[in-house]
């Protein structure tokens, strides 16, 4: 987590620094701060908070002069959330100054070995031990800048994406990467430093997203010095230009990005189905698979692997893999599965799922699971990430910038490419017949279309349901089969969002402990679709019925019996169960978001929370 900017260039470089840490506060928002340079010396404002709290401490940002800057916005890891705390960090000398994403380990170790030799310390953090570590380095050896960077790092254990800046060489800024991400803008006599590359786009669109192990210095009106970290040799930077369209990065007439990303969503399932499921012939391409098909055809095992809402995608990409191709699937929480020394095979494939591609445990996951020789595909969202970039194989979801922290179209968009993936390996391996083939692909035709209706028969009443249940302390969430995930991902977006306790549950498992939670005043969201367990599903809602709990039901259009039992009803349209998760978590995101607002909570960005998870 946290989000990282920088500018060397010929601009006046606070507003680009203060605009790009908006920009980035999806990545944490527990403070930020800025250094701006020029001849005699620089400027530094830290403040507990968001980037509007670091803005209010600013008199007058108009007398802030010089091109050279670096910014950082806090998802705290070490130190709580104080200005202090605050990144930029300074080292003893006052000579460097440095912001920095992820995880330094061994800094304890570090820490006492600088205190021996008189370094002091204003904050917990682990980013003040890095920047003494230079600067101990530096002065012991007499070092340039770069060289002691280069040498400090080989000596960590951990996580980063730093950019360093020496006070007395303003024209200079030393950057590198081990696991963070780090994208680098580039115009003639201008540089861009920033997590991910949309705090510049409005500036250039050239990109070199560097590797983990590189580290690069920019200087003014100089080429990029791009090297690697361990052995200092030279790299040539490969530089893309990004295809990106701004609106997507607007909320355009939308309040929250969460909301207009709901709505996104008939169009965000029409771009992942895009050019890979063919209209006429119901003929299903994705390269990743093309190019492999005989590795997936010969499968023994998958295990999908990935974290939060993306796990929730592959506990239904379980389903409908196990479903349509009959290989066994397992589905991994990353952050257990790195750790716990798994059994795969050379004929193994590990799927990872990651809406932004730098969940730190996905990668790791990616990592060990390659090591083991497994083959391994991804299904990513942010193109160019470090997920994407490392995988054998894979697809994008291709649903656009996802700027809420809470996933919503990304989720929809991975279970879109797993229907697909489904279909086609299934075709390969001849586990599915032709007509439900055929049936499903023309049914996927029509998801868009389904959504969209869903999201307008569904928006009064869910309003009404929200105004009802919006003070309550707990939700639970009931689904089967396919839709027993979808009850997990209706629970996560309540919690995450509204602060409210939900757990879902497969509704059978209910009677086996949550059966005791409810009462009259226990809100129960059940999926009660037609297709699948529909008659248990009835007999669950009876249970809590019984035991006077208060049922929102998710039913078919044309439904009779759970809408007579329930208190609620929400209506969606009628689906194979394949593909109802697609139809049926639209009024869960929609409730939660419902909620969220009428308590009055900040959606997009909830507490304690960051987009982009890149530290484990
Ligand atoms: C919940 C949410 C998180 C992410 C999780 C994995 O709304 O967004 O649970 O799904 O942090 O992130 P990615 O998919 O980027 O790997």
């Amino acid at each position: 987590m946290c989000g990282i900017i920088g500018y060397l260039g010929y601009r006046e470089a606070y507003p680009i620094l203060i605009n790009g840490l908006k920009k980035l506060e999806y990545r944490g928002y527990d403070s930020s701060g800025i250094a701006i340079f020029c001849k005699n010396g620089y400027r530094l404002y830290k403040s507990k908070g968001k980037v509007n709290e670091l803005k209010k401490k600013i008199f007058s940002p108009h007398k802030i002069k010089g091109t050279t800057g670096i910014g950082h916005t806090r998802w705290a890891t070490h130190g709580i959330p104080d200005d202090v705390n605050a990144h930029p960090h300074v080292s003893n000398s006052n000579e460097l100054i440095l912001i920095h994403n992820g995880i330094i380990e061994n800094y304890h170790a570090i820490k006492i070995i600088l205190l021996k030799n008189g370094f002091t310390f204003k904050s917990k953090t682990d980013t003040e031990v890095l920047v003494n570590l230079i600067e101990y380095i530096q002065k012991k050896n007499k070092l340039s800048l770069e060289e002691a960077v280069r040498i400090s790092l080989t000596e960590i254990v951990g996580a980063y994406s730093i950019a360093v800046v020496e006070k007395s060489h303003p024209e200079r800024i030393v950057i590198a990467k081990l696991g963070s991400p780090l994208a680098l803008g580039i115009n003639e006599r201008e540089f861009f430093i920033a997590s991910d590359p949309i705090p510049f786009l409005d500036y250039t669109k050239n990109v070199l997203y560097l590797k983990d192990g590189e580290m690069a210095i920019l200087s003014k009106n100089k080429e990029l010095d791009l090297r690697k970290i361990l052995d200092n040799h030279k790299l040539s930077p490969i530089i893309k230009e990004l295809q990106i369209n701004l609106k997507e990065i607007e909320k355009g007439e939308y309040k929250y990005f969460m909301l207009k990303e709901i709505y996104e969503q008939p169009r965000t399932i029409l771009d992942t189905l895009r050019g890979r499921l063919s209209i006429t012939d119901g003929f299903i391409c994705i390269n990743g698979i093309e190019f492999n098909k005989d590795i997936f055809v010969n499968a023994k095992c998958i295990t999908i692997v990935a974290c939060g809402t993306s796990w929730h995608a592959s506990l239904i990409g379980e389903y409908l893999l196990e479903e349509l191709t009959r290989i066994p699937v397992e589905v991994e929480y990353a952050s257990e599965f790195r750790y716990r020394n798994p059994i795969l095979e050379k004929e193994d494939i590990v799927i990872v799922i990651s809406q932004s591609g730098e969940t730190a445990d996905t990668l790791a996951a990616l990592n060990l699971a390659k090591k083991k020789g497994a083959f391994v595909f991804g299904i990513c969202n942010v193109v160019g990430s470090s997920i994407a970039r490392n995988v054998d194989a894979g697809a994008y979801t291709h649903a656009g910038p996802e700027i809420g922290v809470a996933s919503t179209k990304a989720f929809t968009a991975q279970i879109t490419v797993l229907v697909l993936l489904a279909l086609k390996i299934g075709k390969e391996r001849l586990s599915i017949t032709e007509s439900r083939y055929n049936s499903l692909c023309q049914e996927l035709r029509s998801i868009p279309e389904k959504v969209n209706k869903t999201l307008k028969i569904d928006e009064d009443s869910i309003k009404e349901i929200s105004k009802i249940y919006s003070n309550v302390n707990n939700f639970l969430y009931l689904g089967r089969g396919i839709n027993f995930p979808v009850a997990l991902e209706g629970a996560l977006k309540l919690k995450e969002i509204s602060y409210i306790h939900a757990e879902g549950y497969p509704a059978a498992e209910m009677k086996h402990g949550p059966i005791a939670l409810i009462d009259e005043n226990m809100p129960v969201v059940i999926i009660a679709t037609k297709k699948g367990c529909y008659e248990k599903i009835i007999g669950n809602i009876q249970e809590i019925k019984a035991r006077k709990g208060k049922i929102i039901a998710i039913v078919n259009e044309g439904d009779i019996q759970a809408s007579m039992l329930a208190d609620h009803v929400i209506k969606v349209p009628n689906i194979s169960e394949e593909l109802s998760p697609l139809v049926t978590v639209i009024p869960l995101q929609l409730l939660a978001y419902q909620i969220a607002f009428i308590r009055g909570e900040n959606i997009d960005q909830p507490r304690n929370l960051a987009k982009s998870v890149t530290v484990e």
